[in-house]
């Protein structure tokens, strides 16, 4: 079985979120599940700016060229030499070595990633390769789904389809035109809303054969209009067609045994040590070492998704309560200067540091007792499964995968973190509350950090369903192999 892999960023060479990670460890995971099985799984990548600027081992494969109005375009091609999966990397003229992964021009991401998305294709052809399998990943690759069907080139006639959505808001607006200077008309025949009929997620919606969530509720939730997206009656058309895979971790870049930028490694045997990474992280950055006082982490894009205005609002409501919290990341500059500004107001209790270090993220999960996710939805969310991992319990919304993963029975014996269910700081603040009290019981902190340190959130059970969905695939578009299986 032949699989193509398309993502705008992939661990360990370029990554700007968590679709970085999935596309990272979910290839080689898949490759590991089929075994013995002969699976060729491919990733192709765009040759980003970022990329070209690191000195990766590669070489030129080839060049193809592309339909594009007025005239067409051409892609070189590019392996990356050293990796166990195969990787290759499309570069252009339409990808502007400065561009960052994404701008927040759709018009000009529209058209760098519809012409990777094309390019893989037109590759994938030029090198006579057939994929039996072709996994897009949002909305940066869906056309190629879509492409598919409109171009119905003979070559890809037996090539099943699936899309996975990590964040289904992000529907590619503003890049209808860039659809059409490809020679992607609207979808008219469809049943999408108008409005969706020229917007690349739909479209690749619209042609997958199987659409995953990144979790089993996040696939349910899709459904309804407080997460569709204005398409939640035409997925509900296509239910039969939907499922949920939760993504799993790569333990072997999140553990906190063998973590090679923390002061202090610990296992669940050692996790007495935690404590020292946590009074280092406090020292090193100007907070009062108070041990025995909770430290709430909170390690995010700053987004409105993420609910970061909510946690601000909490964290103040609650200043009187015995806490400290250290928040990391970047995003919208409104909210960096919300938490920078929390920061001084409190400053002997709040830490904020504004950019993107994997280092200190990393540092933060050790260090930190409690690691605060209150996102107003979450398709699947990757730092509750890794704090988890690091003993740090996670404060979330239960919403999409934070549901999925968070067990909170109210019971320290059988729970591993805490959830709310309404976006509202004062539901935040109650709940964060409830935290701080069972963090004054030591015995029931230490049992839920047991049972959060023993969740397993590794890739094998989800690698193994999104085989399974590709045989299923695989099988509807190959019927004469299934025939002649059962009729030797
Ligand atoms: C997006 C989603 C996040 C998910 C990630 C990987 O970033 O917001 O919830 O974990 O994709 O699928």
């Amino acid at each position: 079985m032949n699989i193509l892999f398309l993502a705008a960023e992939a661990e360990p060479y370029i990554k700007v979120g968590g679709l970085a990670d999935v596309a990272g460890s979910l290839p080689p995971a898949i490759q590991q599940v089929a075994g013995a099985e002969n699976v060729d799984i491919r990733v192709i990548l765009p040759f980003h700016g970022a990329l070209q600027r690191q000195s990766l081992a590669m070489h030129f494969v080839t060049q193809v060229q592309l339909r594009h109005y007025p005239q067409p375009v051409e892609a070189d091609v590019y392996q990356l030499e050293h990796t166990d999966i195969t990787t290759y990397l499309i570069n252009g003229a339409l990808l502007s070595p400065e561009a960052p992964v994404y701008t927040s021009d759709t018009g000009v991401d529209g058209i760098k990633y519809t012409f990777f998305s094309l390019a893989a294709l037109e590759f994938c052809k030029s090198i006579q390769w057939k994929p039996d399998i072709i996994h897009a990943n949002d909305w940066h690759t869906a056309p190629a789904l879509y492409a598919i069907d409109v171009f119905a080139d003979p070559f890809f006639s037996q090539s099943g389809k699936v899309i996975t959505v990590h964040n289904l808001p992000y529907l590619g607006h503003g890049a209808a035109e860039a659809l059409s200077v490809f020679g992607l008309p609207p979808a008219t025949n469809s049943t999408l809303p108008v409005w969706a009929q020229q917007l690349p997620l739909p479209v690749g919606l619209y042609a997958a054969d199987k659409i995953v969530a990144v979790s089993p509720t996040y696939a349910q939730e899709i459904l309804t209009p407080d997460f569709g997206a204005g398409l939640d009656s035409y997925l509900v058309t296509r239910r039969a067609d939907i499922c949920g895979i939760l993504n799993g971790i790569d333990y072997r870049l999140w553990d906190p045994e063998n973590d090679p930028v923390l002061p202090y490694p610990y296992g669940i045997e050692q996790l007495s040590l935690k404590v020292k990474n946590k009074i280092k992280i406090l020292q090193d950055f100007s907070l009062p070492a108070h041990a025995d006082v909770i430290l709430i982490g909170m390690i995010t894009r700053m987004d409105y998704q993420k609910g970061v205005d909510l946690a601000i609002k909490a964290l103040r409501s609650i200043s009187d309560q015995p806490w400290l919290a250290f928040i990391l990341g970047t995003g919208s500059p409104v909210l960096e200067q919300a938490v920078i500004q929390l920061h001084h107001e409190l400053p002997d209790k709040v830490q904020a540091v504004i950019r993107f270090d994997p280092t200190l993220s990393h540092q933060i999960y050790a260090a930190a007792d409690l690691l605060l996710i209150p996102s107003r939805y979450e398709p699947c969310g990757l730092t509750q499964m890794i704090a988890m991992k690091y003993g740090t319990l996670p404060l979330g919304r239960s919403t999409g995968g934070l549901k999925d993963t968070i067990t909170d029975n109210h019971d320290p014996s059988i729970s591993c973190g805490f959830l709310f269910e309404n976006p509202a700081p004062d539901e935040l603040a109650e709940t964060l509350i409830r935290a701080i009290k069972t963090y004054q019981d030591h015995h029931a902190w230490k049992s839920m950090q047991i049972n959060a340190m023993k969740q397993d959130f590794s890739w094998n059970q989800s690698a193994l369903k999104y085989y399974q969905l590709y045989k299923e695939i695989y099988q509807y578009h190959h019927p004469l192999d299934k025939a002649t299986r059962s009729n030797p």
